[in-house]
Formats: structure tokens, sequence, C-alpha cells
């Protein structure tokens, strides 16, 4: 009897040894220290001794399943400790390195200049208001004092949308003006706001042409507002964008809802008004139209024209940013090249 548990133990401690990871080790438990074991199996033998033999083989039993049971402890804390340890060195991170860098876009050249126009009227107390891209002719056109036939809407190339069971009411707004009659039919004057948005046109694309562009529209309605109310506003806004050496000029144009219309150009920056490229020889350079905004479109969203007056401009955001960062090809903006688009953080 003493002999098999000196066999026994032999062996198991020569299996333990071999053991390397946790399931294997429990199936030694199994097989050595369970119920069924062969630790367990030789222990039921003792009682078929000879009671003088009890004691001695029974104590030496008992001190196999206390060999076993540590040695079995010590295993399962190594293997647990080896496993720790190769986690740990798997997961390991070394946090002297320099981070991943995280590619952060920026605003579209365009985006900011509109912002930085918004900004500017905001600081003159205008708010900002924005209207629909897809429009009906009604607000793109009519209520804007330009009927079905009217010669003027030759201005604007436009693309219709409406399709058949609409044909020629819905179309993509070709301007911003429209909003001028959407934010007048909800407030009533004093009116100060700034209308930015896309618009599109049926277009041949070219450096100075694109089918779809930005414009910044502006509104400003009160008693008894003047022409030198919108030329003020103006020169602050021109001083503010480029500069407070810039000059003004006004020169008479025609749009159908402003009555006086006007064209307003500033100096030329890069000659002085002495003629160069940039200002094709003249000095001077158009960045928006404008005027006061016609009875006829006061009287059609019921403000009275012998009571109230206003102004109203329109400006392309791309031309200020050409001419403010001098960039000849109004293309540019929009094709997508990030070596262009990145210049501007
Ligand atoms: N909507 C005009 C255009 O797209 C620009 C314009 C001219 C806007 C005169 C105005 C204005 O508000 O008063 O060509």
């Amino acid at each position: 009897m003493i002999d098999r548990l000196e066999a026994l133990k032999a062996r198991a401690l020569e299996e333990l040894a071999q053991i390397g990871d946790v399931p294997d080790l429990e199936s030694w438990r199994v097989r050595y220290l369970g119920k069924r074991g062969a630790l367990t199996q030789v222990l039921r033998g003792v009682g078929t001794l000879a009671p003088t033999d009890r004691p001695v083989v029974g104590q030496i039993a008992n001190e196999l399943k206390a060999t076993l049971e540590r040695e079995l402890a010590d295993k399962r804390a190594g293997l647990e400790a080896a496993a720790r340890a190769q986690e740990i060195e798997r997961e390991r991170v070394d946090v002297t390195l320099p981070g991943r860098p995280i590619a952060l876009g920026q605003k579209h050249v365009v985006t900011q200049v509109v912002d930085e126009i918004a900004d500017i009227f905001r600081g003159m107390g205008f708010q900002i208001a924005v209207g629909p891209e897809v429009e009906w002719d009604y607000y793109n056109f009519e209520a804007l004092n330009i009927p079905k036939d009217h010669p003027a809407r030759d201005r604007w190339d436009t693309l219709y949308v409406g399709g058949q069971s609409r044909p020629g009411e819905v179309l993509l707004r070709t301007h911003t003006s429209p909003n001028q009659v959407r934010v007048m039919e909800k407030t009533r004057p004093p009116v100060r706001v700034i209308v930015p948005g896309k618009c599109y046109r049926y277009e041949a694309v070219d450096a100075t042409h694109e089918w779809m562009f930005y414009q910044v529209e502006g509104l400003a309605v009160d008693e008894s507002l003047t022409m030198a109310d919108m030329k003020g506003t103006l020169t602050a806004f021109v001083h503010r964008m480029f500069g407070p050496e810039r000059r003004l000029r006004l020169r008479c144009d025609y749009f159908p809802f402003v009555e006086p219309g006007a064209e307003v150009a500033i100096d030329c920056h890069v000659c002085h008004g002495a003629g160069c490229t940039l200002c094709k020889q003249t000095g001077w350079i158009e960045i928006m139209g404008a005027g006061m905004v016609h009875p006829k479109v006061l009287e059609g969203v019921g403000y009275d024209p012998s009571v109230y007056s206003g102004f109203a401009f329109g400006m392309g955001p791309e031309r200020i940013a050409m001419l403010k960062y001098g960039i000849d090809d109004i293309r540019l903006f929009y094709g997508n090249d990030l070596r262009f688009l990145r210049q501007w953080k």
C-alpha cells in the first residue's frame, strides 16, 4: 500500500510538472484529488488493511493529499501569474510614444468668408435668416416684381425642378433675394437681416461663373430709411472687410426689386485706381448689387410704402474671397483639391 502511494506521488508530481495551462491543471486535479480520483481510491482501500497498519498508511496518505493540494495551489498560482504577465505584455502601451494624429477638418474658405460677412453685419444689428434652396417661382421672381414674361428674367438662367405636375412653378433659387419677401411676410418693421445661402444657375462654368455658388442677401426696412443709410452701412462693411482705406462707388444699375438700383464697387486694392488687370483698367471692382426696396415689393408683403422704406443688397462671397485672397478662378472653390482648400486653416 505504501509503495502504491509512493508510486502515485511520483506519477502525480511528474505529470504536474508537465502541465502548462489551467484546463490541464483542472483535469489533473480531478484525476488525482477528485471524488473518483486515484488518491481517493487508495484512501478508500485503507479500511481493508489490518488495524495496526491503518494509522501509518492513513497518515502517509493524508500527507500525500496535503502535498498534492499544496503543489496544485502553487502550480495554479504560477500559471495564473504567467497568464497575467502574458496579458500585460500583450496589452503593453508605450505611453511615451506620440499620439496618432487625428485628422481635423476645417471650414471651407467660402464658409469662412460667409461667417466673416455675417459677423460684420451682426455687429451692426442685423440678424441671420435662412430660406429654402428649392424655391417657388413666386418668391424667386413674382414677389420681387419680376412677373412671368418680364425680360429681366434673362438675368437669371434658371434651373426648374417643378416637373410636369407644377411646370415652371418650382425652381432652384437663382439668388437669395426671395428671402427678402419671406422675412418681411413673417415680421413687422424694423427689419435688419442677412441671409446667406447657396444659389443655382443654368450656367456655362468658367473662371468667373459656377452653376452653384453662395450669396449673402441683406435687407433693412424701417420708417424713413434712405440711400444714405445704405451707403453708410455698406461703407462700414467694406472698411471692415477690405480695410479702412477702401472707397465705395455707387452707380445706377437695374434690378426689378429695387428703385433706384445700384452697382456697388470698391476702388482697386491692387493698383489703387491707376488701372490693372484685376480691375480691367477701370480702377474699380464691382462687389455687389443693391438698392432701395421697390414699393411694389413692400406692398406685396403688406408694408405701407408711404410709411416704410428700406434698402437691400446681395453679394457673392466667392467673389469677395477671390478679391481678398487673390484667387483668379471660381472653379477652385468647388474642385475639391485639398492642396487649395487647406490654405485656409
Ligand atoms: N439678387 C441679385 C442677383 O442675384 C443681387 C441683388 C441686387 C440683390 C440688388 C439685392 C439688390 O438685394 O438690391 O443678381
